[in-house]
């Protein structure tokens, strides 16, 4: 924390309108946080023309070239790696192996550009790519997500697509901490919004995204003001509460705004 604020660094790989949203509440003073270093997987994405645009650094991993050579020594203990994941599921010892390490490679290269800039915390908006524990250790419990449905229904990259395809008659939204499966960690914060009959799956995205708008700031809000409480339960599952006071009236207004 710097004088009272959140120093949070920022994950894209597309558009970046949920870093947009972040920043806008950061400067109106709603959010008592600093974007100090914006990444991306992905050269092209327009959250880095956003971030530039305000002065925040910017770095590129790109994912789609991969991480070049393999060092040896790896920067990493594969065995412990391998054993903690819990992404891939079903695949072949080998190809697995060979995604992890992959992955773990590019993510050194992400940790190194987030590092000098000391964030907090990390948040993924919108940023489409898995991270395995060795990112995830850097940061314990510190990496929060946003994803396009009510978890745990939908998990993977197509929320919006899959509730609207299955036929839901609501949809929702969760923020929630990463841990080392994919979309299966800790529910910090979630909002559901109506699907009416005659929506299409356009009208549907433009609900949810409105939703993720508002409910990314005022998490990161209610974990900057100390309001976001880990508690460990029996099964070993951490449990998220929220204590902020603010907290119903912040659930009545968001979902009152996305009825007809
Ligand atoms: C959002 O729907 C987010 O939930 C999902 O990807 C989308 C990113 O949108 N993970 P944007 O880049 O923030 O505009």
């Amino acid at each position: 924390m710097e004088h009272g604020r959140l120093k949070i660094a920022v994950l894209v790989s597309g558009s970046g309108s949920n870093l947009q949203a972040i920043l806008d509440a950061a400067e109106g003073r709603e959010l008592p946080a600093r974007v100090v270093v914006v990444a991306s997987d992905n050269p092209a994405a327009y959250g880095l023309v956003r971030a530039k645009e305000r002065a925040i650094p910017t770095y590129v991993v790109d994912y789609s070239k991969g991480p070049g050579e393999e060092p040896d020594p790896l920067p990493f203990d594969l065995e412990a790696l391998l054993k903690e994941q819990r992404l891939f599921s079903g695949l072949a010892q080998g190809e697995l192996q060979r995604r992890i390490i992959r992955l773990a490679l590019l993510e050194e290269e992400l940790l190194k550009s987030l590092e000098p800039h000391g964030p907090d915390i990390v948040v993924l908006a919108g940023f489409m790519r898995l991270l395995t524990p060795h990112f995830l250790n850097a940061y314990p419990m510190r990496v929060i997500n946003i994803h396009p449905a009510l978890l745990p229904s939908f998990p993977g990259t197509d929320g919006y697509g899959d509730t609207f395809r299955y036929g839901c008659s609501f949809g929702g939204i969760t923020v929630h901490f990463v841990d080392p499966g994919e979309d299966t960690g800790p529910i910090i914060a979630q909002l559901t919004y109506p699907i009416y009959p005659d929506d299409t799956l356009e009208q549907v995205k433009g609900r949810g995204l409105g939703l993720e708008h508002k409910l990314f700031p005022a998490v990161l809000r209610w974990y900057a003001q100390g309001h976001v409480k880990i508690e460990e339960t029996a099964r070993g599952r951490p449990r998220v509460k929220i204590t902020a006071p603010d907290y119903s009236d912040f659930v009545r207004s968001a979902v009152v705004s996305s009825l007809r």
